[in-house]
């Protein structure tokens, strides 16, 4: 199974309902009287809350796409343990997880060591085409039937599962922000950029048109009020950046809060998002979980760990995220 695990720097963000646009009308180009912070972000490098630059903490955002494996737990456990961030509280990351052979017993531990659980899809189809022509339904099968398997076995709150992100940076445009919309995910972490790089576009919603180049079509034209957009960028290695006293290494989710409340160095040892609060222990260890095991229509197996007591009669897939 493919584990890329990329260390990006993340440029921008996806947000949430405010309402001066209605969802699915044509696009304008961004008002700045209007389009305004905690829900609203124009497309552009301007530091949020037009704070100096030099009173701004440096944002590297951490994610991991694919299957959550056990046996990445020794290499994650290396890159992110060895260092700390300025407050004291570990290095944050975002897992995009997809579904199969994903660990529910590991993604139950990381989510209790404060890292992020995102949306990647349940069955990562390897066809672009396939996820440029889905519809939405399709979409929503996918992106919330891979949220309700993580509720479902990992035992995570929905509120905490906010973003996506798209199999092969690929999605279908404005039908994919729809569901997003309709499902209130906060963000989405798909899209590409080659000519916002240095500086770095920050994460912005699509209540407006985006100032993006579009890598990878379809783009978004229509407004999606509040969707947040985290443009993945550029990428960087940990050890150049780690231990400077104004570097945060943080997930994605934690990005975009300080993008709604651009908080300055001076305060961010308060700033209440980047605290780590004890969240509460897995309900089992890896040794304890289950293994439940499924034999396909083709005859091959699967097996997929939860800390549940008991394993769901099916497979979870598409279309019945719950196994029933
Ligand atoms: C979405 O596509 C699927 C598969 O082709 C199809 O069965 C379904 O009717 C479509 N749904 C809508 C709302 O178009």
């Amino acid at each position: 199974m493919r584990c890329a695990v990329s260390l990006l720097l993340l440029l921008s963000l996806l947000s949430l309902s405010h309402g001066y646009r209605e969802p699915g009308e044509e696009a304008d180009w961004c008002d700045y009287e209007q389009c305004k912070l905690p829900d609203c972000r124009c497309s552009d490098t301007d530091i949020p809350g037009g704070l100096p630059v030099h009173q701004i903490p440096q944002i590297v955002m951490v994610s991991f796409d694919d299957a959550v494996q056990d046996r990445w737990k020794a290499d994650v456990g290396n890159v992110l343990s060895d260092h700390k961030n300025p407050n004291g509280c570990p290095l944050g990351a975002t897992f995009f997880a997809s579904h199969e052979y994903t660990s529910y017993q590991t993604v139950e531990e990381y989510y209790s060591k404060g890292y992020e659980i995102a949306s990647h899809s349940i069955s990562h189809t390897p066809y672009q085409d396939w996820w440029k022509n889905a519809n939405e339904t399709q979409w929503h099968d996918e992106i919330i039937g891979m949220q309700t398997i993580i509720h479902e076995f990992a035992n995570i709150p929905t509120d905490d599962i906010q973003g996506m992100r798209a199999p092969l940076l690929q999605t279908a445009g404005d039908t994919t922000y729809k569901m997003m919309t309709n499902n209130n995910l906060k963000y989405d972490s798909t899209m590409p950029t080659r000519r916002f790089t240095d500086p770095p576009l920050w994460p912005y919603t699509l209540d407006y048109k985006e100032s993006k180049d579009c890598q990878i079509e379809p783009c978004p034209v229509e407004s999606w009020p509040g969707a947040w957009i985290n443009v993945a960028g550029l990428t960087l290695f940990m050890k150049e950046i780690v231990d400077k006293d104004d570097v945060w290494i943080i997930n994605v989710g934690q990005a975009i809060e300080w993008i709604q409340k651009p908080t300055k160095l001076s305060s961010i040892f308060n700033f209440a998002p980047w605290s780590c609060e004890a969240k509460p222990p897995a309900r089992c260890t890896q040794a304890q979980a289950k293994w439940c095991r499924y034999v396909l229509d083709d005859g091959q197996e699967r097996y997929m760990q939860t800390c549940n007591e008991k394993c769901p009669p099916n497979y979870p897939w598409v279309g019945n995220p719950k196994g029933e």
